[in-house]
C-alpha cells in the first residue's frame, strides 16, 4: 500500500460545509456556545434583552448555580443500552420532558420568530407556549400545528382582550393556558435601561453602527416586515408603530390588581388545563392546588423580574411534598444543559422549561439553531441517564442527588 494512500486513510477531513449557518451551529459544543454566536449575530441592544436580568442579576446567576450545586450519586452496571425520554405532560404524550417557555418579541432574534421555534418544537415533540407578546399571532403558529400547542396569558387591564385571546386560542386548539403572575409591574432590567431598548426596535440613525457591526442580522430585519405585537395589534394605543419602553408598556396594560379569585373568571372562560407561572413559595404553590390549577410552573421569569427571588430549581422538592400530586409541577430558569433537567425531574419535577436556550439557539442560526439547541438538551439528558445509571425517567428519584456543601 502506497504512503499516500495510508495517509488518505488516517486523515479523513470533514467535508467543507458551504452553508455558513450550519458551519457555526456545528461547532457550537454547547448552549453557552450558542450563546456567544447570538451574541456576535445579535445588535448589543437585543442581544442585552434576550439574556439580561433584573438589577444585579443575582437571581439569574443563582438559578444556574442552583444546578451545579447538586451533583450526581450515579449508579453503574445497570442495563442502560436503551434510553426512554418519552413521557407525558398534562395527559399528553411528548417525545421528551420539555416545555418551550413563552418568551415575548422573538422576532428581534431572528425575522421568522416565533415560526421557527414552534417549528423545532413541532420536530421535537414537545409542547410549544406562544407569549401574549409574540410577535406572530395565535393563527399563524397555529397553522404550524405542534404536539401540543399552549398560550400564554398576560392579563391586560382590557378583560375583553384577554377574553379575546382565550377565543382565538380555543378556537385554533391550544390545549393550555400559562398565567404568568410574577409581572404585576416589570422588574428593572439595568441592561435594557443603559441601552436605551425600545420595542418595536427600530433602525435609527443612532443604530446604523449597530446594525454596519451585524449586518446578517440587520439585512433580515430589513427584509422582513415590521415587528408588532401580533396578538394585541390593533386593540391598543401602542399598536408597534410608537417606541416605548416594555416597563412604560407594561405598567400601562397589565393589571397589577390581579388577585387569586380572579381564577375563576378564567375557569369560566378556558375548559383546557390553566397552568400558573411565576409561583415562587411553597405557600402560594398550596393555595394554587386549592384553585384547582393543573400545572404549577416554578419560575422567577429567567431572573428578569424580582432580584432575590429563590432558585426554582431550590423549590421543586418542598413544592411536590407540600402538594403530593395535587398538580404538575415544572421548573425553569438556568436550565443549558440535558444534565439540568435531568436533576430538576429527580427533584419531582413533571418537566423543564427553557427560555434563553432556544433563544440563543435562534439567535445564533434561526431554526437550524433551535434544532441544534433542542438536540443538545435531548441528548444531554439522555447521556447523563444511561453514565447516572438511570435509563428511565421512572427511575429519576432524589435517591439520585446530592447537595454539596
Ligand atoms: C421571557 N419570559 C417570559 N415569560 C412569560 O411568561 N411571558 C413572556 O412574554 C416572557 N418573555 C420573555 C422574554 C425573554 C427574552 C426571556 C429570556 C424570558 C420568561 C420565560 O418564559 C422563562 O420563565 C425564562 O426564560 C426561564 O429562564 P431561562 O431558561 O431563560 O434561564
Ligand atoms: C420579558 C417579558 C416580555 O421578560 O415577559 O421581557
Amino acid at each position: 500500500m502506497g504512503m499516500l494512500e495510508t495517509l488518505r486513510s488516517v486523515l479523513r477531513f470533514r467535508r467543507f460545509e458551504w452553508n455558513s449557518t450550519k458551519r457555526r451551529l456545528a461547532r457550537a459544543a454547547n448552549i453557552d456556545d450558542l450563546r456567544a454566536l447570538a451574541k456576535r449575530r445579535l445588535p448589543d441592544g437585543v442581544f442585552a434583552y434576550i439574556d439580561g436580568a433584573a438589577e444585579d442579576e443575582i437571581t439569574a446567576d443563582r438559578n444556574r448555580s442552583a444546578y451545579r450545586n447538586h451533583e450526581f450519586v450515579p449508579r453503574v452496571l445497570r442495563d442502560v443500552s436503551s434510553v426512554d425520554l418519552s413521557t407525558t405532560i398534562l395527559g399528553r404524550r411528548v417525545a421528551a420532558p420539555i416545555v418551550l417557555a413563552p418568551t415575548g418579541f422573538t422576532r428581534i432574534a431572528d425575522s421568522q420568530g416565533e415560526l421557527a421555534v414552534a417549528r423545532a418544537a413541532l420536530r421535537a415533540g414537545v409542547p410549544y407556549a406562544l407569549s401574549t407578546l409574540g410577535t406572530r399571532s395565535i393563527e399563524e403558529v397555529a397553522d404550524v400545528g405542534g404536539p401540543d400547542l399552549w398560550f400564554q396569558v398576560y392579563v391586560w387591564k382590557d378583560r375583553e382582550l384577554v377574553a379575546d385571546m382565550l377565543r382565538r386560542a380555543r378556537e385554533r386548539a391550544y390545549t393550555t393556558i400559562i398565567i404568568t403572575v410574577d409581572t404585576a409591574v416589570l422588574g428593572r432590567r439595568e441592561r435594557d435601561v443603559r441601552k436605551g431598548f425600545e420595542l418595536p426596535p427600530k433602525i435609527g440613525l443612532d443604530t446604523i453602527l449597530d446594525g454596519v457591526m451585524h449586518p446578517g442580522w440587520t439585512w433580515d430585519f430589513m427584509r422582513a416586515e415590521p415587528i408588532r405585537f401580533a396578538n394585541v395589534a390593533g386593540s391598543l394605543d401602542v399598536d408597534g408603530t410608537t417606541a416605548i419602553t416594555l416597563a412604560d408598556y407594561v405598567s400601562d396594560q397589565f393589571d397589577p390588581a390581579l388577585s387569586w379569585e380572579e381564577l375563576e373568571w378564567f375557569r369560566e372562560r378556558w375548559d383546557g388545563d390553566i397552568v400558573l407561572k411565576g409561583i415562587q413559595s411553597v405557600d402560594d404553590a398550596r393555595i394554587a392546588v386549592e384553585h384547582g390549577v393543573n400545572g404549577i410552573a416554578l419560575s422567577n421569569h429567567g431572573g428578569r423580574q424580582l432580584d432575590g427571588a429563590p432558585p426554582p430549581f431550590e423549590l421543586v422538592g418542598p413544592v411536590r411534598d407540600a402538594i403530593g400530586d395535587g398538580a404538575e409541577v415544572y421548573c425553569d430558569g438556568g436550565i443549558r444543559r440535558g444534565s439540568d433537567i435531568v436533576k430538576a425531574l429527580a427533584m419531582g419535577a413533571d418537566a423543564a422549561w427553557i427560555g434563553r436556550a432556544y433563544l440563543y439557539g435562534l439567535g445564533a442560526g434561526g431554526e437550524a439553531g433551535v434544532d441544534h439547541a433542542l438536540g443538545l438538551l435531548t441528548s444531554g439528558m439522555a447521556r447523563t441517564m444511561a453514565l447516572a445509571g438511570r435509563p428511565t425517567l421512572g427511575e429519576l428519584d432524589r435517591t439520585m442527588l446530592r447537595k454539596r456543601t
